[in-house]
């Protein structure tokens, strides 16, 4: 590429005007700079991208000035849409738009000169606003081309990240699959031991009766545990039926509020009316529990740690704003529902994002870890993904986003 560069801008070199030196070194700074660009942009990925612009208009700009007799007519007038191309690649489309309107004020900025010197005839205004048209029409063009391949790439990247996550969690789940029916069977045999134990014991003090009743009351534990994670790597098996999600949501959410009372949490509710949907309507429901669950403890907590210091901390209590939306079809590429989870807790540090979605990762000290392992699973069954929104600039809370597929074929995964 930087070769086929470099040949291109010596055939400018060799075209006329060939004897004005300030083009011919305008030209090597040209191709020295393509070449040391990608560095610059490694270096400084932000401000870099403005530095390569922005110097490139300017040896656009000087280029013009010494390659005609009135440098606003100059031939070499699309050396432009090398700055403007850049921008178009590396910013938005109102970064492009700005700097390539800067690009033509700089280009436009040969008009005084010439003025001095001749008139401004309506043709050569006509011309002057078609070379103009042109630079901004490009850059639309590319950056509209770029914009989408890039959006492309990052729904690939996810698509990807979360085909990733299934596989991981169906490895896992498997494996303590067989662990967990092989703690369950000595689990048993323990119980029974204790429980005769108890009975044994009647006669020889109390003492190793209550031995025997943690033994017996801890096994039950373990037991809950095992059942549970059972309830998890076990495969599903999807009762479908045609349900209304506002109705599921509201459901799980009545819940969660029953279950705090007096934290003074607010759902905020907005719901799009969309057609009824297929699905496990207890599986979803679930979902939507656990994702409310983790936002209501999520919330609860910093009216723990005013708590803790004694009220000194006023908490201001928590609000979870929850909705319903029919998918963007550039989103998901087909139709479905979004359902979002937004909380205004304390979020989820950077290093954890994926972490939290395996079975067993909690940083709560009674939490067991499998919340959102278990919504991770019911949401691929159905089709959809589960996804940690990824706010730039919003720092405060965590945002869950379910996607619902509104045709799915669990036979089809
Ligand atoms: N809304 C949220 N805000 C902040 N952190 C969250 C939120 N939801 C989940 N997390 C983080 O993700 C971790 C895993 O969540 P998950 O629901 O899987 O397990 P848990 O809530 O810890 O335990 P369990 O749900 O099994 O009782 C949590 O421990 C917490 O650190
Ligand atoms: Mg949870």
């Amino acid at each position: 590429m930087d070769l086929l560069w470099l040949i291109f801008l010596a055939g400018l070199a060799v075209l006329p005007p060939v004897g004005e030196i300030h083009k011919q070194m305008i030209l090597a700074a040209l191709a020295a700079f393509q070449l040391l660009e990608t560095r610059l942009l490694a270096a400084a990925p932000g401000r870099g991208a403005a530095w390569a612009v922005l110097i490139k208009i300017v040896l656009a700009t000087l280029l013009i000035g010494h390659t005609g007799q009135i440098a606003i007519n100059s031939s070499y007038y699309p050396i432009f849409y090398i700055p403007v191309v850049t921008a178009a690649m590396l910013f938005g489309p109102w970064g492009t738009l700005g700097w390539t309107a800067l690009a033509s004020g700089a280009y436009c900025s040969y008009l005084w000169p010439a003025l001095e010197h001749y008139q401004l005839v309506p043709e050569a205004l006509d011309e002057l606003a078609l070379r103009i048209f042109f630079f901004f029409l490009l850059a639309l063009i590319i950056n509209r081309f770029v914009m989408e391949t890039r959006r492309q790439r990052d729904l690939l990247l996810r698509a990807q990240a979360e085909t990733k996550r299934a596989e991981r969690l169906a490895a896992l789940g498997q494996l303590s699959a067989g662990l967990a029916h092989e703690i369950r069977n000595p689990l048993a045999v323990i119980k029974g031991s204790a429980e005769m134990l108890a009975t044994a014991s009647v006669s020889s003090g109390s003492e190793a009766r209550e031995l025997a009743g943690y033994i017996s009351s801890e096994v039950n534990r373990v037991n809950m545990l095992v059942t549970r994670f059972l309830d998890f790597a076990r495969p599903l098996k999807l009762q479908q039926e045609t349900v209304d999600l506002a109705t599921l949501l509201d459901r799980a959410l009545a819940d969660a509020e029953e279950r705090w009372p007096g934290t003074g949490i607010q759902v905020e509710r907005a719901y799009a009316r969309l057609p009824k949907m297929t699905l496990d309507a207890t599986m979803i429901e679930r979902v939507f529990a656990n994702l409310a669950t983790n936002a209501f403890e999520a919330m609860a907590q910093p009216e723990a740690v005013a708590a803790a210091a004694g009220g000194a901390v006023r908490a201001t209590p928590g609000v979870l704003h929850v909705s319903i939306a029919a998918a963007a079809a550039q989103d998901a590429g087909r139709p479905g529902a979004v359902i979002q989870f937004r909380d205004s807790g304390p979020g989820v540090p950077g290093e954890l994002r994926e972490q939290i979605f395996n079975p067993f990762f909690t940083t709560k000290p009674t939490g067991v870890g499998l919340g959102l392992a278990i919504v991770s699973k019911i949401i691929d069954q159905h089709g959809g993904n589960v996804r940690l929104r990824d706010d730039a600039g919003d720092d405060s809370g965590a945002t869950f986003e379910v996607f619902l597929p509104y045709v799915h074929h669990p036979d089809r995964g």
